[in-house]
């Protein structure tokens, strides 16, 4: 018990010290870019490529995570690497084309853009 109890002393002074090494820039970069494609009205079909865009004007100068592409219907969540599981999202620069997963045909999807944070979609529809 007490060498559990140094070993989590040792970790948690190990933790505190990376945590404050961290520059504080860094921990501000939340960045929830809007999504222009798709909005409400487009229309995808299961199979095709198409092409995932979001603004880039606010992009902070250090994105610390990858980016994903999930998809959600209704409401939730579907899966939250069904469109791309791992991108660059200072490279792809806003645009990035994925291919359509089969899903059933139904207009109520939406993605969800995860960066440092995330942001969602419109509803729009998927068609078989
Ligand atoms: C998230 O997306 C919505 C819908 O496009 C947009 O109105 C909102 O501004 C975005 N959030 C931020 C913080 O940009
Ligand atoms: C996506 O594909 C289209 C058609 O092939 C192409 O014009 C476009 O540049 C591609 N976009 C990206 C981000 O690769």
């Amino acid at each position: 018990m007490m060498m559990m109890n140094s070993l989590f002393t040792t970790f948690m002074l190990m933790l505190f010290s990376f945590v404050s090494a961290v520059p504080l820039n860094t921990l501000r970069d939340v960045w929830v870019p809007k999504i222009t494609s798709p909005v409400s009205g487009t229309v995808w079909t299961v199979g095709e490529t198409v092409e995932v865009t979001w603004s880039t004007a606010d992009t902070p100068v250090y994105i610390s995570n990858g980016g994903r592409i999930g998809l959600g219907r209704d409401d939730r969540i579907i899966a939250d690497d069904a469109l791309i599981r791992t991108f660059d999202l200072r490279e792809a620069n806003g645009a990035i084309n994925v291919t359509v997963p089969e899903v059933e045909a139904g207009d109520d999807y939406f993605i969800v853009l995860f960066g440092d944070s995330g942001n969602w979609s419109d509803k729009f529809t998927i068609q078989a």
